[in-house]
C-alpha cells in the first residue's frame, strides 16, 4: 500500500531527490539488527525546517513517522510497524560549529559518531561516548537512545554530554531546548527527557554537545583469564581498588573464537576471557596506574598480562572487541545481542547466572561486557525458524530478565527498549512510572503517530 496520494506529491515536492519510494529502497529501510517492518515511503530531509513541513503533513494525513539515524540500533527501534514514513537524517550530516572556546560541538542528528570524534581530536579536544559501532552509528541515534559503550566506565553516556537539543514536535513545530552554557537550570530538563526517548516524543536534528580536553595520553592492557567467573572478580576488584579506567570490557572465549577465524586473532589456548583495559590522562600517571592494574591482575589470577607496545598493538585489540560481534553474526542463522545492567559488584553473578540459564534451556550464550560499569551484553545464537529453539529462548529472555532484576539491575544500560524489551517493560517500571510515561507521549504525541508500536505502547502495566 502506498501513501495518500495528495501526501506523496507534497513530500516529493519538499524533498526531492530525498523521497524514496522503490521497493529495494523500503526493504533498506526496513530493519535493523533485531526486527523489519516495511514502510511505505522514506523521506529523507536536508534541514530542521524540512522536517517541521514533512511532520505537519504527517499530522494533516494521519501518517506514522518513525526516525532513524543509521540503523545499527539493536532492540528494533527504527523499524516501521505501522507503516507511514521512516525518517532517514543520512542528509543532515553537518558539523555545523565547534568551537574550542566554548567547549562546545553543534552538529546536525545525522552526522556519524566517530566523525565527530575525530573532528574533535583534530582541535586538541576530545568527545567521550564510543558506541562499538561509532564508525557508523549517527549522533541523533546515540541521543535518541542515550547510546553509552566502552567509555562510560569513566565517561558517562551520550546524555552526560548534551547541553541542547533542536527537535521537531508531531505536527512540526520546532523546539529548541538548553543551549551552549555549561550550567543551565531554566524549566524542567526537556533535554534530558529527549534524550533516550527513541524517537518516541520528537525527531531529533541537531545537537550541542560538550567537549572536554583531549587526554596526553592513553595506554590499553590485555589480561587473559582461565574462569569466566573469576574475569568478572577481577573487574570488581579493579573498580573497588579505587583506579579510573576509560575502557574495562570483557570478552569471553566463544567471542575471542570467533574473532580468531575472521581475523586470525591469537590467544593462548588455556583463556576462557579476555579483559581489555585502558588509562587515560597525563602520560607519567598512565604509565603508573597501568602497572598497578597488571599486578592487581596478576594477584586476581590473571596470565598472559601484556601492555600494548605502540598504537598498532592497541588498535589489534580493539578491533578484535569492535569486529568480534559482527564474526559470530556471520556464523549464525540469527542472533540476539541482549543488553542489561546490572551494579558492577553484582557483575560475577550476572555472569555466571546468564551461562547458567543458557545451559538450563540448551541455548548458547557468547558474553560480552562493559565490564566496569556493570553493563553487559549477553548473544543468544539460535534460528527463530525453529520452534523448539524459539522457546528455548522465550523461556530463557524471561528467566534472564527475573535473574537481572533480582540482582538490582536494569533490562537495558544502553540499547533502548525498542520492539526487543517492550513486553518486560512492566516488570522492571511501576504502574506510576507507565502511567507518567504514557501521558508523557500523549502531551507530545496526541495522535500516536511518531514510533509508535514501541516501548510502553506495547506492554501491560495498565492501573
Ligand atoms: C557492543 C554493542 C552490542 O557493545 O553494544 O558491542
Ligand atoms: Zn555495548
Amino acid at each position: 500500500m502506498s501513501l495518500h496520494p495528495e501526501l506523496t506529491k507534497a513530500l516529493k515536492k519538499i524533498l526531492a531527490g530525498g523521497y524514496l519510494d522503490a521497493p529495494e529502497d523500503l526493504r533498506s529501510y526496513s530493519c535493523d539488527m533485531f526486527g523489519r517492518g516495511l514502510p511505505q515511503a522514506v523521506g529523507l530531509p536536508e534541514s530542521t525546517e524540512q522536517t517541521a513541513e514533512i511532520l505537519a503533513l504527517a499530522r494533516r494525513f494521519e501518517t506514522p513517522v518513525t526516525p532513524r539515524g543509521a540503523g545499527t540500533s539493536l532492540t528494533g527501534g527504527p523499524v516501521p510497524l505501522r507503516g507511514g514514513l521512516v525518517l532517514g537524517t543520512a542528509r543532515m550530516n553537518r558539523i555545523l560549529d565547534l568551537s574550542p572556546g566554548d567547549r562546545i560541538a553543534r552538529v546536525q542528528a545525522g552526522v556519524v559518531t566517530g566523525r565527530l570524534q575525530q573532528a574533535v581530536l583534530e582541535k586538541g579536544l576530545f568527545y567521550p561516548p564510543n558506541p562499538t559501532s561509532a564508525d557508523y552509528c549517527t549522533l541523533g541515534g546515540n541521543v535518541a537512545t542515550n547510546a553509552g559503550g566502552a567509555s562510560g566506565v569513566k565517561y558517562g553516556v551520550t546524555r552526560d554530554y548534551l547541553t541542547g537539543l533542536t527537535a521537531v514536535l508531531a505536527g512540526g513545530e520546532i523546539l529548541a531546548t538548553g543551549g551552549r552554557c555549561m550550567k543551565d537550570v531554566a524549566g524542567y530538563d526537556l533535554t534530558r527527557l529527549l534524550c533516550g526517548s527513541e524517537g518516541r516524543l520528537a525527531v531529533i536534528t541537531e545537537a550541542r554537545v560538550r567537549l572536554l580536553p583531549r587526554p596526553e595520553a592513553v595506554r590499553a592492557l590485555s589480561a587473559y583469564f582461565g574462569d569466566l567467573k573469576a574475569t568478572a572478580e577481577a573487574v570488581a576488584a579493579i573498580m573497588s581498588a579505587g583506579f579510573a579506567p576509560c575502557t574495562l570490557e570483557l570478552m569471553d572465549r566463544a567471542f575471542l573464537e570467533a574473532v580468531r577465524r575472521a581475523y586470525d586473532f591469537q590467544f593462548p589456548p588455556e583463556a576462557r576471557a579476555l579483559l581489555l583495559i585502558e588509562v587515560d590522562g597525563p602520560a607519567e600517571a598512565v604509565n603508573g596506574q597501568m602497572a598497578a592494574i597488571a599486578r592487581l591482575l596478576q594477584g586476581q589470577g590473571a596470565f598472559a598480562v601484556s601492555v600494548a607496545a605502540d598504537e598498532a598493538e592497541r588498535q589489534i585489540l580493539w578491533r578484535a572487541r569492535r569486529g568480534g560481534t559482527a564474526a559470530l553474526v556471520r556464523q549464525a542463522a540469527f542472533m540476539v545481542s541482549l543488553d542489561y545492567a546490572v551494579p558492577v559488584s553484582r557483575l560475577p553473578e550476572a555472569v555466571a547466572r546468564m551461562g547458567d540459564i543458557g545451559r538450563r534451556h540448551g541455548l548458547k550464550v557468547v558474553m560480552i561486557a562493559h565490564a566496569g560499569d556493570g553493563n553487559l551484553h549477553p548473544m543468544v545464537i539460535y534460528d527463530p525458524a525453529d520452534a523448539r529453539q524459539a522457546a528455548a529462548y522465550a523461556a530463557f529472555e524471561q528467566d534472564a530478565c527475573r535473574a537481572i532484576l533480582d540482582l538490582g539491575g536494569t533490562l537495558s544500560g544502553e540499547h533502548g527498549i525498542g520492539m526487543e524489551k517492550a513486553g518486560l517493560l512492566d516488570r522492571q517500571l511501576s504502574p506510576a512510572f507507565l502511567r507518567l510515561s504514557r501521558g508523557i507521549k500523549r502531551v507530545f504525541d496526541p495522535a500516536g503517530l511518531l514510533n509508535p508500536g514501541k516501548c510502553e505502547d506495547a506492554c501491560g502495566g495498565h492501573e
